[in-house]
């Protein structure tokens, strides 16, 4: 019997390099959707013969299955003569059969075998889906039927104040539970704030150019016009900006987005002089800070400021987006207008799930898997840049220090950024471009911004060979 697919749950399973839909019902067994995912899958020519299968340990893990659970699949098919297994040697596909139950006029074309390392996600895989049960389970025996109403506007005080302990600690953030709001992500957060501002009369806001044209389009929906700060080495600065019409300016001080550098003291204090005799706001947009590789992050811009800088964090990275949780840590006059426009926006965030987040928080868990991730992002960096460099010597690569991505930058004689991305993309790979970032797409120089996050731990290296040779092969000239 084929598992039930409706409703269902999207898994994560291989398929040279990319993730393919494994569709887990609720009822039924699970070995059968992973037996029915890659029999299909071999079927189909996705998995052809010989390819190598992921570990159990590692399959099981990115799909947050029980080991034995995979075992017992990859033995059925064994059995069935789908897979090859020998003592030491990874599981294989085992080579085309003919015979009635594989028609070659019944295979279908494979379907197109897309590779996205586009800077968005972190390994979506490796959420902590046993701690998120547990967290869970113990939300579900602890609270009180007051938790299943809408709650408080400004978040659960258990998720702030679990929050602002752990912003102290690890990010140097001023925090109490009564400086916190929480909100859907990052995204709500800035929404929020440019609501808040246009409302006052505000006019202009400061964005770092380059940054996330999403970004920029929210904060124009608000009826703000963006201003763009320029970014070099040292950062985002006000250098030939019209500083004086500006509310505020939103920056990514820990790891710029998306070139990856770090707001040097001296534009830290350029930004927080310019807030104090303005009185324009500071949002800092601290999205990956936990993520830094070769030294302790700086730390938080609004530690040194606590008054002028609206700090806003996000489970974005460090868990996942899915979740939609983030959090503003704001000076006192602007938590009531911060909260009011979420009462406008939304009728506050799951309880549920601030619940269960704030018992991650509190018991250390968060930020086990923070310090987890951040040694196997660690990892994947040195990997992908090892591997550039054998493969592609001749490009310069940057924005490593810090984050999820690199930035690969081509040279002069190479064809367009927004060539390489069409000669990718012809081969089932998708990258991002700077360009895209800039509030004028036409300027500046090329380069590419590759995720080593995006794929699942057991189709990392696969991931990463099949994009170096895809770049070796778009960017030859002619
Ligand atoms: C620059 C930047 N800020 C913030 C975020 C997080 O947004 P959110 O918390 O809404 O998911 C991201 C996520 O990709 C980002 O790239």
């Amino acid at each position: 019997m084929p598992p039930s697919t409706s409703p269902s749950t999207p898994l994560p399973v291989p398929g040279r390099g990319r993730l393919l839909e494994l569709q887990l019902g609720p009822e039924g067994p699970r070995r059968t959707a992973v037996e029915a995912a890659l029999r299909s899958a071999i079927r189909d020519g996705r998995l052809p013969a010989g390819s190598p299968l992921p570990s159990t340990r590692a399959l099981a893990a990115d799909l947050g299955l029980a080991r034995g659970t995979v075992v017992d699949a990859y033995e059925r098919l064994r059995t069935e003569g789908l897979l090859r297994t020998r003592a030491g040697a990874a599981t294989t596909v085992a080579a085309a059969q003919s015979g009635p139950n594989r028609p070659p006029s019944a295979r279908r074309p494979a379907e197109p075998d897309i590779l996205d390392l586009r800077p968005r996600y972190p390994d979506l895989s490796a959420f902590p889906r046993a701690q998120w049960s547990a967290a869970i389970r113990h939300v579900m025996r602890t609270a009180s039927s007051e938790a299943f109403g809408n709650g408080d506007m400004q978040g659960r005080i258990e998720l702030r104040a679990a929050l602002a302990q752990m912003l102290g600690r690890s990010r140097g953030v001023i925090a109490s539970p009564e400086r916190i709001v929480i909100c859907g992500g990052f995204t709500q957060g800035l929404s929020l704030i440019a609501q808040e501002l246009a409302d006052r009369g505000a006019t202009h806001l400061g964005m770092e150019n380059p940054n996330l044209e999403q970004h920029r389009r929210i904060v124009e929906s608000r009826g703000l016009a963006v201003d763009g700060l320029p970014v070099d080495s040292a950062g985002a600065s006000l250098a030939g900006v019209d500083a004086a019409r500006l509310s505020g300016v939103v920056v990514t001080p820990s790891h710029q987005h998306p070139v990856g550098v770090a707001l040097s003291p001296a534009r830290r204090t350029e930004l927080l002089a310019w807030a104090a005799a303005t009185g324009g706001v500071i949002v800092e947009d601290d999205y990956d800070g936990e993520f830094r590789y070769d030294r302790q992050p700086p730390a938080s811009l609004q530690s040194r400021a606590p008054d002028l800088v609206i700090y806003a964090g996000t489970a974005s990275k460090t868990l996942a987006p899915g979740l939609r949780l983030g959090w503003l840590v704001a000076p006192p006059q602007w938590i009531s207008p911060i909260v009011e426009q979420k009462r406008l926006a939304d009728a506050g965030a799951s309880s549920i799930d601030q619940l269960a987040l704030a018992h991650l928080v509190s018991t250390g868990a968060y930020e086990r898997q923070v310090r987890r991730m951040r040694l196997t992002y660690r990892r994947r960096r040195d990997h992908t840049v090892g591997r550039l460099a054998a493969r592609l010597p001749q490009l310069r690569v940057s924005g490593l220090a810090a984050g999820l991505h690199v930035v690969v930058h081509l040279p002069s004689n190479a064809p367009s950024e927004a060539e390489a991305l069409r000669r990718l993309a012809r081969s089932g790979v998708v990258v991002g471009g700077l360009s895209a970032s800039r509030h004028d797409p036409g300027r500046g120089p090329d380069a590419l911004l590759v995720s080593y996050a995006a794929p699942p731990g057991h189709a990392f290296e696969r991931s990463i060979e099949r994009f170096v040779a895809a770049l070796a092969a778009a960017i030859e000239v002619g």
